[in-house]
């Protein structure tokens, strides 16, 4: 087979050049990371399950008219996706205290907001993807205030969404974060969900036990990443068959 243009090489995916023009070929990796990639660990099969769950979600979405880059699975790690031009923001959503917004307001993990709160990280690895207000996204061009109410009013409907499918699988959406890209078609510019949704980008919490079955377990060596993540794509009643993959460290130098 002819090798593929490399197009990015992230933490936990890579993108290739896809068959047709507009598209690209999304890898997922192994690769787990966490603290800005201080902590780095090899999960065999995450990335087979990752791509199952986005390809369900992105579709699920899809399904209520939630427009995402979600063209179709090719194999086991890789999907064929819209080419975006990507908002350098992370979007963040909340339902429940947890994380960084805990430990920023010292707010005990797990208790209520009294709504929905969305947050908006500038996607820069060196910064650390620093919080930043509507005023800099604006100010530096990021997005343009039309588009921040269209990516707050996708969000609102992601997270309804998304809430309600767990909530029937018995799962707790704490918070997760999406990332928005732009496309065109003729002079129209639309937005549409971009990159993943995952275990890796959601906090999810047993409804009855509190167990997270998200990425937290990695970062704060609660377990068995790969049982969490199996766990979830199970009860989602997406690939069932599976194994749990297991989590080979890697020594950090
Ligand atoms: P935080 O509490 O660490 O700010 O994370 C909020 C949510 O966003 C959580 O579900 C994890 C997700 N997230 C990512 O997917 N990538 C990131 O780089 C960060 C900081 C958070």
């Amino acid at each position: 087979m002819a090798r593929r243009k490399l197009v990015y090489d992230g933490k936990a995916k890579t993108l290739y050049e896809g068959p047709e023009p507009g598209t690209l070929v999304q890898y997922f990796k192994d690769d787990t990371t966490a603290n800005n990639a201080q902590k780095h660990a090899i999960v065999e099969g995450k990335g087979v399950i990752n791509n199952r769950l986005s390809e369900f979600f992105m579709t699920a979405l899809s399904g209520i008219g939630v427009p995402t880059h979600f063209i179709r699975r090719l194999n086991m790690r890789e999907q064929l996706i819209r080419s975006v031009e990507i908002i350098p923001l992370e979007v963040v959503v909340r339902n429940l205290a947890a994380g960084s917004l805990s430990r920023r307001l010292g707010l005990e993990e797990g208790s209520a907001l009294p709504r929905p709160i969305i947050e908006f990280y500038f996607k820069d690895d060196k910064l650390g993807d620093p919080l930043v207000t509507e005023e800099h996204i604006v100010a530096f061009g990021w997005a343009s205030q039309q588009d921040l109410d269209d990516m707050v009013a996708l969000a609102v409907r992601v997270n309804d969404f998304l809430s309600g499918l767990l909530l029937g699988v018995g799962i707790r959406l704490v918070d997760f974060k999406i990332e928005i890209g732009r496309i065109w078609e003729g002079d129209f510019m639309r937005l549409i969900v971009a990159d993943e949704i995952s275990p890796d980008s959601c906090r999810l919490w047993d409804i009855e036990t509190g167990r997270k079955l998200d990425k937290d377990v990695f970062r704060l060596d609660l377990g068995d990443l790969g049982d969490a993540y199996t766990e979830v794509a199970r009860r989602l009643g997406v690939m069932p068959e599976v194994a749990a993959p297991r989590t080979r460290p890697r020594l950090m130098n």
